[in-house]
């Protein structure tokens, strides 16, 4: 269905169309030169030492699980409420994700709760920067410290983001991020592993194309898969980082405008989107948390018939099959549980018109009217 104001829509132009129409003409389409220059570029816009492109953001984030050694029987720490994607490879691997809930604010994971759940099995902590809004990660670096577990930030939707001034991707162990078409920047599909660790680096390199080091044909220092992008994608990625900034001010913007024209429908709505006093936010999306399930509901008609398209706060991952034929339960996530039926997002495109957000905010004053 073509819808007037879709949750997202990529930013393509003639920039993007020349940068792919030159690999073509070069010869070379697949992980090469543009590869290289893209994770150069990309390690730079997150102050990061290294970056490591792969072919999805599931695909980075199953990357940094085998480089760190993330195995059957060991646990991971994340958040209930996200992309799926973001706890999948722990599975992949055997390993248990273990959830902490979210507090109700940024609805990122709850630091204050991490430090009762670690245990000597715990291999990783993967706070999760929803929504682009980051995890407050002094604390959470500091308890990951105190108990010697690496920390993996996936910011699949937060390129860009800024913790105390800092982007968000370098702060920790790695950052994974996703380049999707819906996401800050895209290069059709993609991922990008950022780090400081020169070794994890070349490790995570060797990881994704079957484990073989650089120049090492067809010897396997590590079980790996194929998960190498080409430089098709990097060269419309490339294009697409120049432009990062920009997007990232538009997105701000818009999100500012629309919580101007919500801010009076406080009888339909219990909360907009926040911006923590640490935190630069990226707007991925546009979290509204309705009053009740009800009002949700109707809200969420509302804009299907006005032709705006909405999304639930992704999924809460405890209440999937693979994850509920493994035990989990959403009762033990309680915030979570309770946030996620009353949520949807709409759009924070940067390229979302002034007449976009009051067709917007008509839409849901209508549906308060009628409440
Ligand atoms: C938080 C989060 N993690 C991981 C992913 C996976 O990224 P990809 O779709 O590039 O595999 C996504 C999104 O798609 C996401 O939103």
């Amino acid at each position: 269905m073509g819808w007037r104001i879709p949750v997202a829509r990529p930013d393509l132009g003639v920039g993007e169309q020349e940068a792919v129409s030159a690999v073509v003409a070069r010869g070379w389409i697949t992980q090469g030169p543009e590869v290289k220059a893209f994770e150069t570029e990309f390690a730079r816009f997150c102050g990061g030492r290294d970056a490591v492109a792969t072919n999805s953001g599931t695909a980075a984030l199953h990357v940094a699980l085998l480089a760190l050694d993330v195995e059957a029987g060991d646990e991971v720490i994340t958040t209930p409420l996200s992309c799926i994607a973001s706890a999948n490879p722990v599975l992949f691997q055997g390993a248990r994700p273990v959830f902490v809930d979210i507090e109700p604010r940024t609805y990122n994971i709850d630091v204050a709760q991490i430090e009762k759940r670690i245990t000597g099995r715990t291999k990783a902590i993967l706070p999760v920067h929803l929504f682009g809004h980051p995890v407050d990660l002094d604390p959470l670096l500091a308890i990951a410290a105190a108990h010697g577990v690496p920390v993996i930030e996936d910011c699949s939707q937060a390129a860009g983001a800024e913790y105390r001034g800092r982007p968000v991707g370098a702060l920790a162990r790695c950052g994974i991020f996703s380049l999707y078409a819906n996401k800050i920047i895209t290069s059709a599909e993609g991922g990008m592993i950022v780090t400081d660790d020169d070794e994890l680096a070349d490790k995570m390199r060797a990881i994704r194309n079957f484990g073989q080091r650089p120049g090492e044909h067809f010897v396997h220092a590590y079980l790996g898969g194929n998960y190498k992008t080409t430089d098709l994608h990097a060269a419309l990625g490339r294009v697409q980082l120049r432009k990062a900034e920009a997007y990232i001010e538009r997105r701000r913007l818009r999100r500012d405008a629309l919580t101007r024209r919500l801010a009076g429908l406080t009888g339909l709505i219990a909360a907009l989107p926040v911006e923590e006093s640490y935190a630069r936010a990226v707007p991925f999306s546009y979290p509204i948390l309705f009053r009740t399930i009800a009002l949700r509901e109707r809200a969420e008609a509302a804009l299907h018939a006005a032709s705006i398209e909405t999304r639930p706060f992704f999924s809460l991952i405890n209440d999937q099959a693979p994850y509920r034929a493994l035990g989990f339960d959403t009762a033990d996530t309680p915030v979570a549980a309770d946030v996620f039926p009353r949520g949807l997002y709409v759009s924070a495109s940067p390229d979302l018109t002034d007449a976009d957000l009051d067709l917007i905010a008509d839409t849901l004053a209508e549906a308060a009217r009628q409440a």
